[in-house]
């Protein structure tokens, strides 16, 4: 249980940040864990949490517009998540589903059959993770198509296991040290609308999105990557570590239009965009578009490590031995799954679009007041908030972005960057406009006084 009340209305910052006891676990988590990870300046060191709020283990109490990165979509430790992963505990903890059976696999198969944008009949292969899910759908798409090329986007980010990696190109730190990538992919610039990579001639009247069109159909096929060598194209609805770039309206519909044409398959990465994030199940469903594959994870299951590549069942027509997991699809983890959906449909989802939309207006508001914001975009509780040193140049402020990510931090809201200069708000979906309006005035707060001072 909380020490402070379990559903205070405001943060309580009592120490300095972290605290002795955050300090010392740091500590020894700089002698004893990788350095790898991608930790931002500030550190939170957790020690509970519920609903939207997290204490850490000097008794301060953050309001968390992160969700463990996307992940905690029902929130911390929601109760009914809680019972649904206790009583499967209790019942049966691991079975290995590659060898053996249990009705929790194909109980949630058929519900993702239900929810996914991909062509019905769909079969589901089980993982841990976000790149997992990836992984599989690589191999699938090379395994049914008999082709090896990829074509994926710049600011993308799919993971980072070998496979994924190749695709993955949001920075040079994901990359460094590690040499050729593993799979031949080719990457195009992404049609963010806020900064279109493109040249007017390549965009005809279409925008950014006719540009990346334009670019795979008239400068690749006819040069490096001839279509008939491309097994799929990899995409993410809402670039998720780029900077939280929605597709533009049209680039969708246009990437279905060019696989369909060719042969080539559509992977739409989900992982950070789906299970509700964006105030529809999934983000592809605000562009109307079906994929043929599509990667789950993060918020699929509450927080229990949990991936899913769903793909039409005529293209995973793969024979036994060709891709299987030791833990994935573990039972405790899909009783997360299902109970996380159920919650998702019943009340959810509907509130990722409502109040993401009083939060993404309150954000707006924030960008009249201040001129270093340069963009508000994302759907549902996906927004993003781009830093820029003016308006009008549109110049990116990483800097002034960190600035007012630990200035928040220090203030007891939790939110983390995405891309150079963006500040992501991924909360966990059952925030409340309350909550939104705590949030925003901290934010508020923070960007006062990063920008005060810049200027001291
Ligand atoms: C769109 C997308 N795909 C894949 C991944 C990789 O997921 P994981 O870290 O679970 O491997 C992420 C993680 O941030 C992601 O955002």
């Amino acid at each position: 249980m909380m020490s402070t009340a379990i559903a205070p209305k405001k943060p309580q910052i009592k120490t300095a940040l972290p605290g002795p006891k955050g300090r010392a676990i740091v500590e020894a988590d700089a002698k004893f864990v990788t350095p790898s990870y991608p930790r931002p300046s500030f550190k939170l060191v957790a020690e509970r949490a519920k609903g939207v709020w997290v204490e850490d283990v000097d008794g301060n109490v953050f309001l968390d517009c992160n969700a463990g990165v996307a992940v905690c979509s029902t929130g911390h430790c929601h109760p009914e998540v809680v019972r649904a992963i206790q009583d499967q505990v209790a019942e049966l903890i691991h079975m290995c589903g590659t060898d053996y059976y249990y009705r929790q696999m194909p109980d949630l198969a058929k519900k993702l059959d239900e929810i996914v944008p991909v062509s019905r009949p769909t079969r589901t292969h089980f993982a841990n993770s976000g790149t997992e899910a990836v992984e599989t759908a690589l191999k699938l798409a090379m395994h049914a198509t008999g082709r090896e090329k990829f074509i994926a986007f710049f600011g993308s980010f799919h993971g980072r296991t070998l496979g994924s990696l190749s695709l993955t190109s949001s920075r040079a730190a994901q990359r460094v040290g590690f040499k050729r990538q593993a799979l031949d992919v080719v990457h195009v610039p992404y049609p963010n609308e806020y900064r279109n990579p493109f040249s007017a001639e390549d965009c005809g009247n279409g925008g950014a999105g006719e540009g990346a069109l334009s670019w795979i159909e008239n400068r690749l096929f006819k040069t490096t990557t001839p279509p008939e060598e491309v097994a799929a194209i990899v995409v993410e609805a809402v670039q998720g570590e780029g900077g939280y770039v929605p597709a533009p309206e049209g680039f969708l519909k246009g990437l279905r239009r060019i696989c369909d044409e060719h042969g080539i398959l559509l992977i739409v990465d989900e992982v950070q965009s789906g299970m509700g994030r964006t105030g529809k199940m999934f983000a592809c469903d605000h562009y109307d578009v079906k994929a043929d594959i599509v990667c789950i994870a993060k918020g699929i299951a509450s927080g229990l490590p949990m991936g899913a590549c769903v793909a039409r069942a005529d293209l995973m027509d793969w024979k036994p031995g060709a891709h299987a997991s030791t833990f994935g699809g573990n039972p405790v983890c899909i009783a997360s799954a299902l109970k996380t959906i159920e919650l998702l449909e019943r009340e959810l989802v509907a509130n990722s679009a409502e109040v993401g939309g009083y939060l993404k207006r309150g954000l707006e508001k924030l960008m009249t007041k201040y001129d270093c914001i340069g963009d508000v975009r994302g759907l549902g509780m996906m927004l993003g908030v781009e830093f820029v040193k003016e308006r009008t140049t549109r110049t990116p402020d990483p800097d002034l972005r960190d600035r007012v990510e630990v200035a928040s931090f220090e203030r007891g809201l939790i939110l983390l960057g995405a891309g150079a200069n963006t500040i992501r708000w991924s909360p966990p979906l059952i925030l409340s406009k309350e909550n939104v309006d705590v949030a925003l005035e901290i934010f508020d707060e923070a960007i006062n006084a990063s920008v005060s001072e810049a200027r001291a």
